[in-house]
């Protein structure tokens, strides 16, 4: 049977089929597998997660005496679990597979703070063969492994700067897919805003779920890296609208920031011009420095002993 046969045109209408149900995979953005895809391996810091506000927050935020009034002022649906406006930050959504319907599942949860994580889940425990173990690994398999999850968008322990910047997506009423007339309908709702949002404080506390505590020099690179987010984030949107009491909310925010990173030469840059990649610059030029001498000081609850930072 030849080519002709089958008809030109049913031909090309297949390619083209082929290609249309191939390109989404191509181009599709990576989505949110959802916590329990990480609870087999990752026990422990699933329990400290199913302790936390952010679990807990799926069950109680829409019932919180606001909640539904916030949501008819910015328009939409009026149940938060179906209004795209706050499902941003309040929930994280679970995907079959690409280009599927993603389903509201959990409060904030792994992939808000580590990054959707459909393209690099499958590659970042994998050690190069089915048999091989974490110890046997080759050092080049490992860096490729690691480049190579990192570029498919997880956000490893150690990358502060994109933890911060994740954390400030959701912390501080101020987000770039969000327009700055709805977050100022959301104030004005009674929504909170929470001014003394900072990351050390808030994620040593019950949040925390690395096996170790964080050394001093750990724990002023993650503040730095808020700070230094916060930065970003605020100055972004109190330039978003002209509506008076959301821009002082930002315009406080921003300023806030800036004063602690004024202890930091290297700061310079991003406090003239507030912007993602000056911060990502700045965190470069430390270049793994120990900063908790030049503004260790600074960070809230510095020195205290307490089991949770956000008691202290
Ligand atoms: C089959 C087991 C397995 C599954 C499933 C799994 N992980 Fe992992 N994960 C690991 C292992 C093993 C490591 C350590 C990798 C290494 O040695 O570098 C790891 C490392 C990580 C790290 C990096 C930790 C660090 O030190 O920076 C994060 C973050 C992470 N996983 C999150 C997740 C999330 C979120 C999910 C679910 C979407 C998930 N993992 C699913 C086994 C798994
Ligand atoms: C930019 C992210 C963001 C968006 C968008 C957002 N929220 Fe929130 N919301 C938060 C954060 C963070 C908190 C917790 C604030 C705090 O701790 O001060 C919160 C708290 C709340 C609370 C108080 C919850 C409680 O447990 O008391 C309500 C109610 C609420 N939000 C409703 C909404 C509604 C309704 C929408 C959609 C119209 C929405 N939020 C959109 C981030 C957001
Ligand atoms: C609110 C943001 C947030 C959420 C939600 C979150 N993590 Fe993390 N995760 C972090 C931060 C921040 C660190 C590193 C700094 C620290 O431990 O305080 C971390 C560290 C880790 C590590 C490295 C642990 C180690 O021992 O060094 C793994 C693995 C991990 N997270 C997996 C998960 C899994 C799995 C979930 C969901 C069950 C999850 N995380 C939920 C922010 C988060
Ligand atoms: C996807 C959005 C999102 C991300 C990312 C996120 N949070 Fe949250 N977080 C929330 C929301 C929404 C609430 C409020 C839940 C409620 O009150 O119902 C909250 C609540 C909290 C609380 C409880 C506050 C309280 O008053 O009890 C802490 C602590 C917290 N977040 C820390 C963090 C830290 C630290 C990070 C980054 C490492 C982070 N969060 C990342 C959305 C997020």
């Amino acid at each position: 049977m030849s080519v002709p046969s089958i008809g030109r045109f049913t031909l090309l209408l297949a390619i083209g089929i082929a290609a249309l149900a191939w390109t989404p995979w191509a181009v599709a953005e990576p989505f949110p597998l959802g916590p329990k895809a990480c609870q087999d391996c990752h026990k422990d810091e699933y329990k400290i997660w199913e302790e936390s506000k952010h679990f807990k927050s799926y069950r109680t935020a829409h019932k919180a005496d606001d909640a539904e009034k916030i949501a008819k002022a910015v328009g939409g649906k009026k149940s938060m679990k179906r209004n795209v406006n706050c499902v941003v930050c309040h929930y994280s959504t679970v995907q079959k597979e690409a280009g599927a319907k993603a389903k509201v599942k959990a409060g904030p949860a792994c992939e808000s703070c580590h990054g959707a994580s459909s393209d690099w889940e499958p590659i970042h425990f994998e050690y190069g063969g089915k048999d091989v173990k974490r110890e046997d690994e080759t050092p080049d398999h490992k860096a490729k492994r690691i480049a190579d999850s990192t570029a498919a968008g997880l956000v490893w322990a150690s990358m502060s700067y994109d933890i911060a910047h994740n954390c400030l997506k959701c912390h501080g009423l101020a987000r770039s897919e969000i327009d700055g007339e709805a977050f100022a309908k959301m104030l004005e709702a009674g929504h909170p805003i929470n001014q003394s949002f900072e990351i050390v404080m808030f994620s040593q506390g019950k949040m925390h779920h690395s096996l170790d505590k964080l050394s001093p020099a750990q724990l002023a690179d993650l503040f730095v890296a808020g700070q230094a987010a916060k930065l970003v984030s605020a100055t972004e949107a109190a330039a978003k609208t002209e509506d008076a009491k959301y821009k002082a909310a930002q315009t406080k925010r921003a300023a806030d920031a800036q004063a602690v990173l004024q202890a930091l030469p290297e700061a310079a840059e991003l406090i003239a011009s507030p912007s993602e990649a000056n911060a990502r610059k700045m965190m470069e030029a430390f270049g793994g420095k120990d900063l908790s001498g030049a503004i260790g000081g600074q960070i809230p609850c510095a020195g205290s002993d307490k089991e949770n930072l956000m008691q202290c």
